[in-house]
């Protein structure tokens, strides 16, 4: 019988990801029943919720994964044996895969992935990142030409999207990022405005420069050490999208956020939101960025690992800062 290899979550990270919370484990590759298709994964989705999901925070958006289980991930792969009459073999799916090479699936969670894809693009741009990116843009932040928009992890997979749409609105983009090489990035080949490191001593000084006439919308994507002089610049009615806040996942102790005042004086909305709440839209949010893809609209790149066994340890590039795009696993 033929076996396959699956990355099991078995303790809770205290801080960092460490290798001991994971083991791989070996299984016999089962057979699909009635109703049922296997589904051999071919990419598996990396990203920083999955920290989250490692912890044991019941009053999360979504439940952790329990100890022994399969690591949550997202993923995309083919449909190597059916006995399901929608899903014939060499159909390509994606959906919550799990960290593992093959899984049985009866269709529920799972989507056909759109023909004429790229597997890159698909998980790079029409799942998790792009519909965040749009929710957050759109459903959120509600840009409109003129205003000054800053994004944080600005050359990571969720910013470079948010920043690329508001561009086609009309909007003036500065991104946030941690390197020298991700600010050309997103300056020389997206067409942001300005990019800034926030590791740089006088990031508040450049953000008034980048940013003259303040701020308006701001795509919070990290949290650290730009989320306070970022605040200070938010002009009068500012939004505010709260996506993520990856400097703190690791930390046992959140940092301590701006004072609340100017909440009150400068009429801001801030709005916190989790995709798993709007599933409903994917679709429509799916396929209004694979036109913007096919219409050259939106530029994408992609981090690629190679072999389940290194997916644990990949993660940590999330947190480093070490991936240049949408980091991804190839089984
Ligand atoms: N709300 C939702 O439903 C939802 C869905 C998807 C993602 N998210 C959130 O969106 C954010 C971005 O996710 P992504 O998938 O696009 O990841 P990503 O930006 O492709 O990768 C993460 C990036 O975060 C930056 N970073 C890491 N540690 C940092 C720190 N201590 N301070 C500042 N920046 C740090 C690094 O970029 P630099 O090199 O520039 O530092 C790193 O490359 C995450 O917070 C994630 O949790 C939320």
């Amino acid at each position: 019988m033929q076996t396959y290899r699956a990355v099991h979550l078995v303790a809770r990270p205290q801080q960092e990801i460490t290798a001991d919370v994971f083991t791989l484990a070996t299984a016999n590759i089962p057979e699909p029943q009635e109703g049922e298709f296997l589904i051999k994964v071919t990419h598996l989705s990396l990203d920083p919720a999955m920290r989250g999901w490692m912890s044991a925070d019941e009053n999360s958006y979504i439940p952790p994964v329990k100890l022994g289980d399969v690591m949550r991930a997202s993923g995309v792969g083919e449909v190597v044996a059916s006995r399901h009459p929608d899903y014939p073999e060499g159909t390509r799916v994606m959906g919550l895969t799990g960290m593992q090479e093959y899984l049985i699936s009866n269709g529920a969670g799972m989507n056909k992935v759109p023909q004429g894809l790229p597997t890159e693009a698909v998980l790079a741009v029409i799942s998790l990142p792009g519909v965040t990116a749009y929710h957050g843009l759109f459903e959120v932040l509600h840009p409109e030409s003129g205003q000054t928009l800053v994004i944080t992890a600005a050359a990571g997979s969720v910013g470079s999207l948010v920043g690329q749409m508001a561009k086609n609105q009309g909007v003036r983009v500065v991104g946030v990022v941690g390197n020298e090489e991700k600010a050309r990035w997103i300056t020389e080949e997206l067409g942001f405005d300005a990019a800034l490191n926030y590791r740089e001593q006088d990031f508040a000084k450049q953000l008034a420069i980048a940013t003259p006439d303040g701020i308006d919308l701001f795509f919070e994507n990290t949290g650290g050490v730009a989320q306070g002089p970022i605040f200070a610049r938010m002009n009068a009615h500012g939004r505010i999208a709260v996506c993520g806040l990856i400097a703190e996942y690791n930390k046992e102790q959140p940092d301590p956020g701006p004072s609340w005042i100017n909440i009150i004086k400068r009429r801001l909305s801030i709005q916190g939101f989790t995709m798993p709440d709007h599933f409903d839209r994917f679709a429509e949010y799916g396929q209004a960025l694979g036109e913007m893809l096919v219409k050259g609209e939106l530029k994408y790149r992609t981090h690629m690992i190679s072999g389940i066994e290194n997916a644990p340890d990949a993660i940590k590039l999330l947190f480093s800062g070490d991936n240049q795009g949408k980091l991804i696993v190839q089984l």
